[in-house]
């Protein structure tokens, strides 16, 4: 086999792809259950760090913690079922920040969570519109059928009016809460049984399958449930959306799963749809030098790949720092030199890091859909394209408005240099972001909760520097596209320049922001750039 159908095979057999959902919906239990299905734990219920997780403040703060089985490494790679699986950590919990979204962009495919009691949540929402933008296609897992629902029906109408994308239910579920027996298999008419083999669903669910017909099902579901069932499929065929995987690639359907991760019902059935369904690395759009689009092929263009994370100090001992590299194209290479496009130098890209089921190994070779993770002497930058040839860049990675502000000063004046250099490098990792006043004053910016007590622990711990932090009173921003000289802002708004120098407004409050894009039709007042 030459290279390139080396590459070619090994594509074929990969699915790289990140869990999107609201806290609480099942991101980690469903997680784990792929562990369990993929033979890599006997267990469920072991998966390190998640309890430990809940009680500190972030993955920062428990980085002391011993890395076992962790959800919270940057990517995870195991197999299951013969299919090379990685899954991209997307931080949806109190370290929800930029970093979550510029995860997403790593995968080729996302699987969003939903809790059955709750429907579509604020967090999901921002996640999926990111898969909106980067066209990336969505698999719908309705979690927690083992407690009271919401009513099927009324949550694929959720999914739709509020995500503006149609849904198609792969399965239909036989009952719900304490009843929730199993699930209907649409295509092949099918009735899924599920037994608990366990307490916690911590050993797989027994599954036994009966035609929908059968003498068995009308028995097991009893006379008047399977009548209702009938009724609801039938409305289903009748009224409901078509299924293509055209479509379900160019992201305007999305296929929907009833089931419950922890009581594992429903869970094989889901993972083996999602290694047929979801999309094996494929070409992605680039810009050339001159501005031009060049389709990037993963299988013939020689490595080519982008920086979406970085990450200082991961291990203390060395203080270092790892870039997480999304391989697009071409086969890596231990020790490969490749081109910075934007330092326009040569790096060596020596002691790559994959991550293992959290375990940090070296690695040799690496394919398009895996991340690898390189360390980083202060060379990388977030959105960074690295290649072989050179010549294109990725697409920049998004930016989101900031919601939380802040001024921060070093306690000791004495350790301002430690302050500056620390503060530096925690806006090159791209955890918080740094504004200025058009009076040269800083102001740090936050998309998520801790992302301050974060930086702040990192200051102290790494840095050694006692900083203190004020809290400013604006709530939400945006970028202003238009001429600044004849935006209208209201006293209590705030007019600062990002990092690029962009523009942008910072409000109080939500209302002020609604009413000042009123009072400024000649301008656009943008949350995302893309
Ligand atoms: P997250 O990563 O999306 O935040 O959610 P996580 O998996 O941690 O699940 C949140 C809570 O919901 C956990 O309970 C978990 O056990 C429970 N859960 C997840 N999936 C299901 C399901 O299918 N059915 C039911 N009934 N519960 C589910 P917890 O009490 O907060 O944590 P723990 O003590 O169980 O770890």
């Amino acid at each position: 086999m030459d290279n390139q159908e080396l590459i070619a095979e090994a594509i074929k057999n990969r699915r790289t792809f990140a869990i999107i959902s609201h806290p609480d919906a099942g991101k980690t239990t469903l997680t784990e259950k792929l562990l369990l299905y993929s033979g890599m734990i006997n267990t469920a219920g072991m998966v390190k760090g998640r309890k430990g997780r809940k009680a500190a403040a972030s993955d920062w703060m428990a980085m002391e913690q011993e890395r076992g089985i962790s959800i919270t490494s940057s990517a995870m790679q195991f197999s299951y079922k013969g299919i090379t699986i990685n899954v991209l950590d997307t931080p949806g919990h109190e370290d929800f920040s930029e970093d979550t979204y510029r995860t997403l962009t790593a995968a080729d495919c996302a699987i969003m969570v939903i809790d059955a009691s709750k429907g579509v949540e604020k967090q999901t929402r921002k996640l999926f519109e990111v898969c909106r933008f980067r066209q990336i296609p969505v698999l719908t897992f309705i979690n927690k059928m083992d407690m009271p629902a919401r009513e099927p029906l009324d949550l694929m109408n959720e999914v739709e009016n509020v995500l503006q994308i149609h849904s198609y239910a792969m399965n239909w579920p036989i009952g719900v809460a304490k009843e929730f027996q199993g699930v209907v298999d649409r295509s092949g008419n099918e009735c899924l049984f599920f037994t608990k083999t366990s307490i916690g669903g911590s050993q797989k669910a027994d599954i036994t399958k009966y035609s929908l017909n059968s003498p068995e099902t009308k028995n097991k579901i009893g006379n008047e449930q399977y009548a209702a069932l009938l009724q609801e499929l039938d409305l289903l065929n009748m009224a409901g959306n078509v299924f293509s995987e055209e479509d379900f690639l160019a992201g305007k359907v999305t296929p929907v799963f009833f089931a419950s991760a922890l009581t594992n019902f429903g869970v094989e059935p889901f993972f083996d749809a999602f290694i047929h369904l979801a999309p094996c690395p494929h070409s992605r759009i680039a810009t050339r030098l001159d501005g031009s689009d060049i389709e990037i092929d993963p299988v013939t263009t020689p490595f080519s790949g982008y920086v979406f994370k970085l990450q200082a100090n991961m291990d203390r001992r060395h203080r270092d720092s790892m870039a997480f590299i999304r391989i697009c194209s071409g086969l890596f290479e231990k020790d490969m030199v490749v081109k910075s496009h934007r330092l326009g130098r040569e790096i060596r890209l020596s002691r790559p890091h994959g991550m293992m089921a959290g375990e940090r190994t070296t690695l040799e070779y690496a394919y398009p859909g895996d991340v690898i993770g390189v360390i980083n002497p202060g060379i990388f930058a977030i959105g960074d394209t690295i290649s072989v040839t050179g010549g294109f860049n990725y697409k920049p990675l998004p930016q989101f408005q900031p919601e939380i502000f802040a001024k921060l000063l070093s306690k000791d004046v004495g350790k301002r240099k430690s302050f500056d250099k620390g503060l530096l490098q925690l806006v090159d990792e791209g955890a918080v972001q740094m504004l200025k006043t058009l009076d040269g004053e800083i102001i740090l910016a936050a998309v998520g909760g801790l992302q301050f007590d974060v930086m702040q622990y990192r200051l102290k711990d790494e840095y050694g520097v006692d900083t203190i932090l004020t809290l400013l009173p604006y709530q939400c921003s945006a970028w202003i596209i238009g001429d600044l000289k004849t935006f209208n802002k209201t006293t209590t708004s705030l007019i600062v320049l990002d990092r690029q120098d962009r523009p942008m407004v910072l409000f109080n409050a939500q209302w002020d922001k609604q009413y000042t894009i009123t009072q400024n039709p000649k301008h656009q007042l943008v949350d995302v750039l893309f």
